[in-house]
């Protein structure tokens, strides 16, 4: 079967990275997850004492300074950010915060989005993120938007704290999740949208499982397309 390219995009907490990663391990893909390198670029700017927001210029002189690799460990991404680990750091809150404020830099864009199209020049790869479709891959055979409501993505990630002892409010949440949304879809640069011939998933109503289902039967369906 000839694999294919697969471009997932859609808003923060649809679940895109945890489905993106098993079925790529299923299919032997290779998953690319483009959050870690905007994260890894907030985790350079951090670690360098250089304020994302007032020292911009100074941040976007660097860039070339900044080498991010990604390399499958099984089925875990690890992430290099000048040959240091970086895979649990660029998780944390002020990374998330961070790679908000530089996804929102041209500049940043510019560079990342180039390598990207480098990483997936060789095919058969699952990459996700919130431009794939409409700037990284637009030719990409598959593209998908993987969404769920607002409540539904609130109510996953209360859950999901609850299970690690974290105390959170619902509403609190809720808003977080709306804020996130609006950060992405109104930012001047590539703001989040449906791309072009992308079909949209909604996995509100789904389980982990059935949506790891669709996804790979949307790939399997279009790899037997592809001659
Ligand atoms: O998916 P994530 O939470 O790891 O993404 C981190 C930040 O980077 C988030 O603010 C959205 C942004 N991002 C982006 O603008 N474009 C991408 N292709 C991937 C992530």
């Amino acid at each position: 079967m000839n694999k294919i390219s697969v471009a997932i995009d859609g808003p923060a907490g649809a679940g895109k990275s945890s489905v993106a990663k098993t079925v790529a391990a299923a299919l032997g893909y290779v998953y690319i997850d483009t959050g870690a390198m905007y994260r890894s670029v907030a985790v350079y700017a951090i670690e360098n004492g250089i304020d994302i927001d007032k020292d911009r210029e100074e941040l976007t002189a660097r860039l070339d300074d900044i080498d991010i690799s990604l390399k499958n460990d099984g089925g875990r991404q690890l992430v290099f950010l000048n040959g240091k680990d970086v895979t649990d750091r660029i998780r944390t809150e002020d990374a998330s915060m961070g790679a908000s404020a530089v996804a929102a830099i041209p500049e940043v864009r510019k560079k990342l989005v180039s390598e990207q199209k480098k990483m997936a020049e060789s095919g058969g790869i699952i990459m996700d993120g919130r431009d794939i479709g409409t700037s990284v891959l637009p030719g990409a055979e598959l593209k998908i938007y993987l969404t769920a409501s607002v409540s539904e993505r609130a109510k996953r990630r209360y859950k999901e704290n609850l299970e690690r002892g974290i105390e959170c409010d619902y509403s609190d949440i809720e808003n977080d999740v709306r804020k996130r949304d609006e950060n992405d879809m109104t930012r001047a640069v590539s703001p989040l949208r449906k791309a072009d011939g992308a079909v949209t998933v909604d996995t509100s109503s789904m389980t982990f499982e059935e949506s790891v289902r669709t996804v790979t039967d949307m790939i399997r369906e279009k790899e037997a397309d592809v001659i």
